[in-house]
């Protein structure tokens, strides 16, 4: 029952597929093919740029790249699902203001090119099964899916944190979003059966095992595209580091939840800077204890900690949206959720919630009708096992 919200094509299906598409396109077989899943995050939320802690999955939705490297500086991409070819040579992808997506692919090479990592041309073909807009990390996968497949068919290995900071400067300077290092790290760090428990200010991580048998990861997705780009994600980056200046620490991750009182009343800080420390410092202490339910098995524990996290994301750091907001509303009364909160930047996007296995299958379908009575389109609804970060395949 349960499985009908996990019918996807899985990594194995998206491997052999692209190994044909791209011989049907190229002529020839690829010579590597690189995997990359998109993340949820299950808390630690906007605490990223502000050194706190997150917790993410590597999620079943893939992105999948075949390459096979050139003997000239030519790169040549096709995609399942646009039309036409992005062909560029090596000499003409510093930063510019092209907005297609081949950006994302120019800003990774240019970031191993800088690195002093070699890159040569390749013609390449690409799918992916990532929402596009569902706040579950398509662009890192992206970024992450193209670091893989130059190294793999170069034959270079790189250290995965460092390929992730690498991924996080090309979202930052080639397609514009200041995003924090959750997502890139997610995609390429995650193990499979855990949690990433990462410090984003150490940049340290634990791999937390997600070890519930009885319990599904799902994921609502609103259908209302967020865009990350658009100022309001930049804005509470910067209220949130005006206010660790204020308060003399480098992030404000270094306040605790003992402090936060006496914090708040600092006559430095104007109202933002108050709701954005408020919600740091608590969504930080509910990550720790989240961690540590979910160590112990306590399920519902966890379950409503994600519901208090959503009520600060929607009430303190105003980044959720009325779609998010009826998703977690309705998910949360439902017989067998532990909790339901919104996920990723916000804005519109996803919403995660944690459902027993034994009714996701009428969870999703509540769901689903209410949210289309309200809205009048259907939300995408599946469930995710924690899955592995990225790899690469030779053909
Ligand atoms: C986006 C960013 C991440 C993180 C989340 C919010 O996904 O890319 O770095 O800030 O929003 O937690």
């Amino acid at each position: 029952m349960t499985d009908s919200l996990k019918t996807t094509r899985t990594a194995e299906i998206l491997v052999n597929g692209i190994a044909e598409q791209f011989e049907r396109q190229w002529g020839q077989a690829p010579s590597h093919v690189a995997v990359a899943p998109g993340r949820v995050n299950v808390i630690g939320e906007h605490v990223d740029y502000n050194g706190g802690w997150v917790l993410p999955a590597a999620i079943e939705r893939y992105m999948v790249m075949a390459v096979r490297p050139r003997e000239d500086d030519v790169a040549r991409v096709a995609d399942a699902n646009f039309a036409g070819v992005i062909e560029f040579t090596l000499n003409e992808i510093e930063r510019d203001s092209t907005k297609d997506w081949s950006r994302y692919i120019r800003g990774v090479l240019a970031g191993l090119r800088n690195a002093g990592y070699k890159v040569t041309g390749f013609d390449a073909y690409m799918d992916s099964t990532i929402p596009v807009g569902a706040g579950l990390s398509s662009s890192a996968a992206f970024e992450a899916v193209t670091g893989l497949a130059v190294l793999g068919m170069t034959g270079q290995e790189m250290d995965r944190f460092e390929l992730a900071k690498l991924c996080q400067t090309a979202e930052h300077e080639y397609a514009g979003v200041p995003c924090g290092i959750m997502d890139q790290a997610a995609v390429l760090n995650c193990g499979e059966g855990n949690l990433l428990f990462l410090d984003c200010e150490s940049e340290t991580f634990q791999q937390a095992p997600f070890d519930a048998p009885e319990w599904r990861l799902m994921i609502i997705n609103s259908g209302v595209a967020h865009e990350l780009a658009d100022g309001e994600y930049g804005k509470r980056r910067a209220a949130c580091h005006k206010a660790a200046e204020v308060l003399g620490v480098k992030n404000l991750r270094h306040i605790s939840i003992n402090d936060l009182d006496g914090t708040l009343a600092n006559e430095g800080l104007d109202e933002e800077m108050v709701r954005c420390v408020r919600h740091n410092v608590t969504e930080n202490d509910r990550t720790h204890k989240t961690v540590q339910a979910l160590a112990e098995g306590k399920i519902s524990k966890a379950g409503k900690l994600l519901n208090q996290s959503h009520d600060s994301l929607r009430d303190d750091y105003r980044v959720s949206c009325e779609e998010l907001d009826y998703i977690a509303a309705t998910a949360q009364q439902l017989e067998g959720v532990a909790g339901c909160r919104m996920t990723g930047g916000g804005f519109g996007g996803s919403c995660i919630a944690l459902v027993h296995k034994d009714v996701a299958a009428s969870v999703g379908g509540s769901i689903t009708i209410a949210y289309q009575a309200k809205f009048g389109n259907r939300p995408g609804v599946f469930l995710t096992a924690a899955g592995r970060g990225g790899w690469v395949e030779t053909t």
